[in-house]
């Protein structure tokens, strides 16, 4: 990966002296929130890894953690709190120069009862944050969104071109009519790549606080004069990831079946396109995304993806074969708030940020099946 302003925040700067290095390299502070999370977990490694000084603040909520948060991530600090306690976040934030938010709560839930956590955590505590780091002059933010606010991706009709389909209905998944259809002639349609410019369509709770976190980033940007760097995360795994939980992604509910001794279940006909990118990926696109935020103000948006999409059939049958597990079944279940497919294109990501995945999805998922996961 390359960061289109290595030489002024320390990267690998290969021929360059130890001390030539050091002379040039400013250390940034950066506050991480949800930074004892999974991929928090790994980002503040890379951040430190790259010679940033990182402060930690985490709530440890019980959506993500099983157990006691510990004192520190990775040798960095560690404040345990809510990103909605204005007090707690004016303390976390003195001396910060970046905050990178990665605190949120995550996956499709349980029922409508989770709404108002997941608006609180991810909307109210975002609003939190910004209003912090105006007052604390903090003006440079990664924000950690989601491919979840494109809703379905994009499709292309053979009579009408790309078009929109409209959500799928309980009738059609309950008779195995997975495929989205064109609004306009009803025939089938077929997935192509999602880029930034692609229209919003958030069809969860959660996509929706996604959305929302966006638009308040966006909105503080321009009332600030300062950077944001929003990253849509597509779908992340790798060592760390939390056990099954109704929040976890695919990837741990699969993996955590192989380790009961139970076949994976995949939904639906397994067909349905996901893009897995590793979590080191996601780690390196933050810290490709801090740099940029020091380079220009404004809002932009990120697809984080490995450019490489498998199906989910596919994730189930290389993850039981890497772990000598159960074969999977194909069960046919559906969840209506499910999308058939969303893959990326991470050419945007290429082309500013300097980030590529390099993680290949055969290798990821040889490590991942035998990875510890989060208790
Ligand atoms: C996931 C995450 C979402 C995150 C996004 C991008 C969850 C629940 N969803 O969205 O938070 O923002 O990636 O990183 O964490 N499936 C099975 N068997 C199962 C469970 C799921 O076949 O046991 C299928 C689902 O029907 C779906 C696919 O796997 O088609 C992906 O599911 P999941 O990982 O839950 O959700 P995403 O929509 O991809």
């Amino acid at each position: 990966m390359r960061s289109s302003y290595e030489p002024l925040t320390g990267g690998r700067q290969q021929g360059r002296s130890t001390a030539s290095r050091l002379y040039r390299r400013r250390v940034t502070h950066v506050l991480v929130t949800g930074g004892a999370g999974f991929i928090g977990t790994h980002v503040v490694t890379a951040l430190q890894d790259a010679g940033h000084r990182v402060t930690v603040l985490d709530s440890g909520h019980p959506g993500a953690h099983r157990q006691p948060l510990p004192d520190t991530v990775a040798g960095a600090p560690l404040v345990r709190a809510d990103v909605r306690d204005r007090s707690a976040v004016d303390g976390a934030l003195a001396g910060v120069d970046v905050v990178v938010h990665q605190a949120a709560m995550v996956g499709l839930g349980v029922d409508l009862d989770d709404l108002p956590e997941y608006a609180g955590c991810n909307d109210l505590g975002t609003a939190v944050l910004l209003a912090a780091m105006a007052r604390a002059g903090v003006h440079r933010l990664v924000l950690a969104s989601s491919m979840v606010v494109y809703g379905e991706g994009a499709y292309a009709c053979p009579a009408h071109g790309p078009v929109r389909p409209a959500p799928r209905t309980v009738a059609d998944l309950a008779a195995a009519r997975f495929e989205p259809t064109c609004p306009t002639c009803g025939a089938v349609v077929a997935p192509g790549l999602v880029d930034e410019d692609a229209p919003l369509d958030p069809r969860s709770g959660y996509a929706a606080t996604k959305l929302a976190q966006e638009h308040l980033t966006s909105v503080w940007a321009r009332q600030t004069g300062g950077s944001v760097v929003a990253l849509r995360y597509h779908n992340v795994y790798g060592p760390g990831m939390p056990r099954d939980t109704p929040y976890s992604g695919v990837a741990a509910i699969f993996r955590s079946s192989i380790e009961g001794g139970r076949p994976p279940r995949v939904f639906e006909d397994g067909g349905q396109r996901r893009d897995f990118v590793h979590v080191r990926d996601v780690a390196a696109a933050n810290l490709a995304a801090l740099e940029a935020t020091g380079t220009r103000t404004g809002w932009r948006a990120y697809n984080i993806a490995s450019g490489r999409p498998a199906t989910i059939g596919e994730l189930a049958t290389e993850l039981a074969r890497a772990a000598d597990g159960r074969p999977p079944v194909v069960t046919g279940e559906f969840r209506l708030a499910d999308v058939r497919h969303v893959v990326a294109s991470p050419a945007r990501a290429e082309a500013e940020l300097g980030f590529r995945a390099a993680v290949g999805l055969t290798d990821g998922i040889a490590e991942f099946a035998h990875a510890p996961l989060r208790g």
